[in-house]
Formats: C-alpha cells, structure tokens, sequence
C-alpha cells in the first residue's frame, strides 16, 4: 500500500464498470484515494454533478479509503490543494495512451511533484466509455453489464424522462397547430 492520496479526476458521465474497477484497483494500493468529477460548465452533461456524486457513492460505499469530491479549474490545483501526490487514469486501449500521455506530461510541467500512474482495468471493460454508453443508451440499447445497476436504472429513468417530456411538447405544438388551424378555417 502506497502512503498518500492519490486522486482519480474524470467526468464519469456517467460512471461505468470501468471506472468502477479501476477505483477498485486503485483503492488497493493507495492509501486514500479521492474520485474528483470535474465541474465543467462549457459541457452539457447527461448527469448533473449532483447525480454522479449520488451514483459514486452509492457505488463506493464499501470502499473505506475512497473519499468522493468534485472540482474546477486546473486538475493539479486541486490535486495540490488535498495534498495529493499521484493521479490515477486508466488505459483501456493503445488508442487512450496518446492523450493521456500529453495529458500527464502536460500536468508534470504544470506540477512537477505530481505522479500520474496509469492502471488497465479488465480488459471485459477495454471497449467501455461513458460516452458510448450514452449513446447506446440513448439510441434505445441495451448497458447491462456495462455500466452498475445503479447506472443503468438512472439511464432509464433519465431517458424515460426525457422521452416523456419530448412526447409532452410534441403534443403541445400539435395542439397549437390544430388551434391555429381551426381559427384559420374560421375566418374563410
Ligand atoms: O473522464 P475524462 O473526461 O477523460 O477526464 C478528463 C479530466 C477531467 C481528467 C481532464 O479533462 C482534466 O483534468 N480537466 C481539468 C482541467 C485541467 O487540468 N486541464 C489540463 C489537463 S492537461
């Protein structure tokens, strides 16, 4: 077991099994680490922050030494400010490591006392993004076993949610189209 914080930063829009495992992984060799979803106000998420937190931690609740918080701003500024000293991301494919690689060393020339450490989950979760899981989800798939139970009970209450809501103003604005149209027949 590693002594320190470490801090795991992401969007977990929504948070996979993917992420669950790395948190997992990590939770084993550092001595406290600190899942921090970034509040980003230029991106429209799928889960306000608020969710995601409820989500995290429901799903960490029996992981002692995981702490869940948010931030904004430089990811490193934060990390400084818990007195973390090492950051875990995953690499689930080839393909991530060119971005996290610029993105870690982008972070050590900002914060050269800060570690990034890069753990794989399980390679069932190699292909699993939040943002295909969105997609999937969204375009009426199945996320079983993708994503926890949680997730994808909250998925479906969101997009039912969002269905019903469309639903509601497409009846509205037919509504409308048949008023206006009777006014109109009215006056001929
Ligand atoms: O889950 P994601 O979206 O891949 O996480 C990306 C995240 C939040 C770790 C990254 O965008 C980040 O750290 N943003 C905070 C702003 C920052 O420090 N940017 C410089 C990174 S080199």
């Amino acid at each position: 077991m590693n002594k320190g914080i470490a801090i795991y930063p992401g969007s977990f829009d929504p948070p996979t099994n993917g992420h669950l495992d790395l948190i997992q992984r990590g939770s084993k060799i550092f001595e406290e680490l600190v899942v921090a979803i970034l509040r980003n106000s230029e991106k429209t998420p799928m889960f306000s922050v608020a969710e995601r937190l409820e989500m995290l931690k429901e799903l960490t609740a029996d992981l002692k030494n995981v702490r869940l918080d948010t931030f904004h701003g430089l990811m490193v500024e934060y990390a400084k400010s818990i007195d973390a000293i090492c950051v875990l991301r995953g690499i689930r494919a080839v393909s991530d490591y060119e971005y996290e690689l610029q993105m870690a060393l982008m972070n050590r020339k900002l914060e050269p006392t800060l570690e990034t450490v890069f753990m794989m989950p399980a390679d069932k979760y190699s292909y699993v993004s939040s943002r295909l899981v969105r997609e999937v989800a969204q375009a009426g798939g199945p996320v079983r076993g993708l994503v926890p139970e949680v997730v994808e009970f909250k998925l479906r209450e969101k997009l039912d949610a969002a269905s019903r809501l469309e639903e509601r103003r497409l009846r509205a604005k037919a509504a409308k189209a048949a008023k206006h149209k009777g006014k109109e027949e009215k006056r001929k």
